[in-house]
């Protein structure tokens, strides 16, 4: 399988409660390397340029503002086939619904403040990675 990049957020429930090196000690062991991170403030307009694909839903307005409530710790995580393997880390959007040992599933209260995002494909991967990072910042 390729090695691939993609983005990943440590949204603001899990920095607010001190979860970040337990989120990056699962991507570790699944051998994903965090090959980029800064802890960031977003304003509500960051986020909601970061979320534009669903500016139509109805939790945008809410997304943005949880979004831009506290810190966030933005990453870029390098592996084989790393789009799908953080997907499967994370686990479904809904906590309600992701299996067991997945991120989600264990420090998650609810699909709005669902503590990681994670690029869905790869050309997705290229435009958030852009909306975070310049190249010189990314070392693998
Ligand atoms: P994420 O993977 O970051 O992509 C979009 C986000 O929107 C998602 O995680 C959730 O945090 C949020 N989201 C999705 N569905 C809902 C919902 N029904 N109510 C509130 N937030 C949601």
């Amino acid at each position: 399988m390729a090695t691939e990049h993609t983005l990943s957020i440590i949204k603001p429930d899990a920095t607010k409660r001190n979860l970040t090196g337990k989120i990056n000690a699962k991507f570790e062991d699944a051998g994903l390397r965090i090959v980029a991170q800064k802890r960031i403030q977003l304003t509500k307009a960051q986020a909601g340029e970061f979320y534009k694909v669903h500016a139509e839903r109805p939790f945008y307005d809410e997304l943005c503002e949880f979004m831009a409530s506290g810190p966030v710790v933005v990453q870029v995580l390098e592996g084989d086939g790393a789009i799908a393997k953080n997907r499967e880390v994370m686990g479904a959007t809904n906590p309600a619904d992701a299996d067991a040992g997945t991120i989600r599933a264990e420090f998650s209260e609810s699909v709005g403040e669902n503590s990681v995002h994670g690029s869905d494909a790869p050309e997705t991967a290229r435009e958030e990675i852009a909306y975070f990072f310049s190249g010189l910042e990314i070392v693998g």
